[in-house]
């Protein structure tokens, strides 16, 4: 790319997923200055950071307004669900992201159940309600396990899974009464429990056009074998065999036209990633959640294997262009290890000295994005419930694990924690194919 032609480029967010599509950027070298706010220590080491909150909407525009970057990629849920993007746009700033109204998708589950069920998306089955009495009522009268979901945004944290009408009913109390996650849970969501295996796609969007990139897992639960509460992610790896060919043919026909359709019917045509996270059941792909962004730890395994032009791809999705362009990747493998916090997800103290980075950093095939990291007094802290990701690239997933777990031997901070089982479904899965 010729120099007169690189951008100014200001990322929103401050965790391992604006890391990841800093590095990006920055590798694809289409980027002249890149700026972030507020950023993290890991970020700063390759870009401008500016101390504004994500959802310091004012403090955002306002900077942007300043600095004059030629995009400004909001990533986190919380900026675009208050209309971050609908403010840069007002204000004459070119943004990536969908607007408030299409980030409903994620920030009212509501909302987008009954889009989905209206578009004959499949989903599991599902009621609303906005009093507790009533959902109360509703899950002592159905005889199937239910989740319960707090309809606004909840960091990940606001889906109870349960198994008897007992915990459902407790799940409505701690939602809608403890108010556990605040305006979040005016209203819930209940929905029928759907088995399967779960994976997440990501779909580049122009309002009617879209292209998908390499699938995802994810490993939400904090320990091994998928026990224990319900994280942001502890680790994730992609592509995910789950997602055959077929499944995939199945998410862009039964899920994601049909989801833009109906978007766009709807006056908020999308642009922006989808998430699109799927359980995969006997009767094909579900849509367990649709989110307004890239996933975070997943956005660290899906950009190491990008081969096309980033910035290409969101000025083309802003400009409603992406019949032009193409997404191409590598063909190999990519695990991300989460390392956390002491206490995660629960409460956790920050500022622990974290020691073994640059070794890690040397190992073959080893990216380490971090999450919630900080310098203090000229050493790297910790500074948030999941610390660093430690990602591998490998031609096959096998190699990529233990590449990365070979790096996290290096590294240690007090308390440190993370899963040592990322991507046993994958390895599972190649162990019985070759017993075969
Ligand atoms: P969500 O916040 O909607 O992504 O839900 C968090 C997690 O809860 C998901 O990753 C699933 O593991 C689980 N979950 C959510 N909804 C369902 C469902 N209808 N059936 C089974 N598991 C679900
Ligand atoms: N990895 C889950 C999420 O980003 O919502």
């Amino acid at each position: 790319m010729s120099e007169t032609k690189k951008k100014d480029v200001l990322i929103v967010g401050q965790g391992g997923r604006e890391h990841a599509l800093a590095w990006l950027l920055k590798r694809q070298g289409g980027v002249n200055r890149l700026m972030a706010a507020p950023g993290n220590a890991g970020i700063a080491s390759i870009a401008e950071c500016f101390d504004v909150k994500p959802t310091d909407i004012d403090g955002q525009v306002a900077l942007a307004g300043k600095e004059k970057p030629d995009l400004v990629l909001v990533a986190p849920d919380d900026p675009l669900a208050l209309g971050l993007v609908d403010r840069l746009q007002a204000a004459g700033i070119r943004a990536f992201g969908p607007t408030a109204a299409a980030a409903r998708i994620e920030s009212n589950k509501a909302f987008a159940k009954r889009l989905m069920w209206e578009a004959g998306v499949p989903t599991a089955a599902f009621k609303a309600f906005s009093d507790p009495e009533k959902a109360c009522d509703y899950v002592s009268s159905v005889s199937h396990r239910v989740v319960v979901k707090a309809s606004g945004l909840a960091a990940g944290k606001g889906a109870i899974v349960t198994s008897s009408r007992d915990e459902a009913q407790e799940a409505v109390w701690e939602i809608m009464v403890k108010r556990t996650f605040g305006d979040a849970g005016n209203e819930v969501v209940i929905e029928e429990f759907m088995e399967g295996e779960e994976a997440s796609l990501f779909a580049i969007c122009d309002g009617r056009n879209y292209r998908l990139f390499v699938s995802a897992q994810d490993h939400k639960p904090v320990f091994d074998g998928d026990r224990g509460p319900n994280t942001g992610g502890m680790g994730a790896y992609a592509p995910a065999p789950v997602v055959t060919d077929e499944v995939r043919q199945q998410a862009c026909e039964r899920i994601i036209e049909p989801t833009l359709k109906a978007l766009a019917a709807e006056g908020c045509p999308y642009h922006g990633i989808l998430y699109v996270g799927l359980m995969i059941t006997r009767e094909g792909p579900k849509v367990v959640e649709m989110n307004s962004r890239w996933g975070d730890p997943e956005t660290q395994v899906v950009v190491p294997l990008l081969r096309s032009d980033m910035m290409e791809l969101m000025e083309a999705a802003i400009d409603g262009k992406l019949d032009t362009v193409s997404v191409d990747e590598d063909e190999g493998a990519t695990v991300v290890v989460m390392l956390a916090s002491g206490g995660y997800p629960g409460d956790y103290t920050k500022g622990f000295r974290i020691s073994g980075v640059e070794k890690a950093a040397e190992q073959e095939g080893v990216i380490l994005f971090h999450s919630g990291t900080a310098w203090k007094d000229g050493s790297l802290v910790t500074n948030g419930g999941r610390v660093l990701g430690v990602t591998a690239v490998a031609d096959d997933i096998r190699t990529a694990v233990g590449r990365a777990y070979r790096a996290v031997d290096h590294i240690h901070f007090d308390g440190m924690h993370y899963r040592k089982d990322i991507a046993h479904r994958a390895i599972a899965r190649l162990a019985s194919s070759t017993l075969k």
